[in-house]
């Protein structure tokens, strides 16, 4: 497992999250209750924290980091897609960060927004719930196709697959 303390900084990992042993985890970070964290992902507390909240997933090949002045915030039952990278944001519950995407310092996302795949949201920009963000820039709409029902089935699909990968995964 690469987890590791920075000093006085110490990751608090709840005992029924799951943490694939390919993740990096380093200093203030904490992770909730049936979160999971997936190969190839870094998150690393070191100047303010990281918090996961519980039922939520860091999919693969994602980046968390935070500043001093804004740590990053994932609420309950959330999901980060694959390789998206988070600055120092606020996201809420309910919330969906679609693959490839970059949501940086000072953003909020609020329950049940989502960012679509690929978008690049710049400082401080709020996505309201029930709206989406999409593009490069990033530019905001009504979300009338990714619904709470999917983001939902996304989020339960991955505390079944966390459930299952805490008793069938070993290395070869
Ligand atoms: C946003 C998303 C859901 C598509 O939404 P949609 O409403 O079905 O999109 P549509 O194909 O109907 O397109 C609607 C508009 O949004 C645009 N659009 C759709 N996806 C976009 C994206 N990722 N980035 C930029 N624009 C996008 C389309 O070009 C179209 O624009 P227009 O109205 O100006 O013509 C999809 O792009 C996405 O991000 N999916 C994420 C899936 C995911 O992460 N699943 C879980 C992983 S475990």
């Amino acid at each position: 497992m690469a987890i590791y303390a920075l000093g006085d900084l110490v990751p608090t990992i709840h005992p029924e999250a799951f943490v694939h042993p390919d993740a990096t985890i380093i200093g203030d970070v904490r992770i909730g209750a049936y979160a999971s964290v997936w190969p190839q992902t870094v998150l690393r507390g070191d100047d303010g924290y990281i918090e996961i909240g519980e039922y939520s997933n860091v999919q693969d090949g994602c980046v968390l980091h935070t500043t001093s002045i804004t740590p990053t915030i994932l609420g309950p039952s959330s999901a980060i897609g694959h390789a998206v990278h988070v600055e120092g944001a606020r996201i809420g519950t309910g919330c969906l960060i679609a693959s490839g995407s970059v949501v940086l310092n000072g953003c909020v996302i609020e329950d049940g927004a989502m960012v679509g795949a690929g978008a690049v949201l710049s400082y401080g920009v709020t996505v309201p719930s029930g709206h989406i963000a999409l593009g490069v820039p990033a530019k905001i709409r009504e979300n009338v196709s990714f619904g709470p029902d999917k983001i939902r089935f996304v989020v339960d699909n991955y505390v079944d697959r966390a459930k299952r990968f805490r008793g069938e995964l070993r290395p070869l």
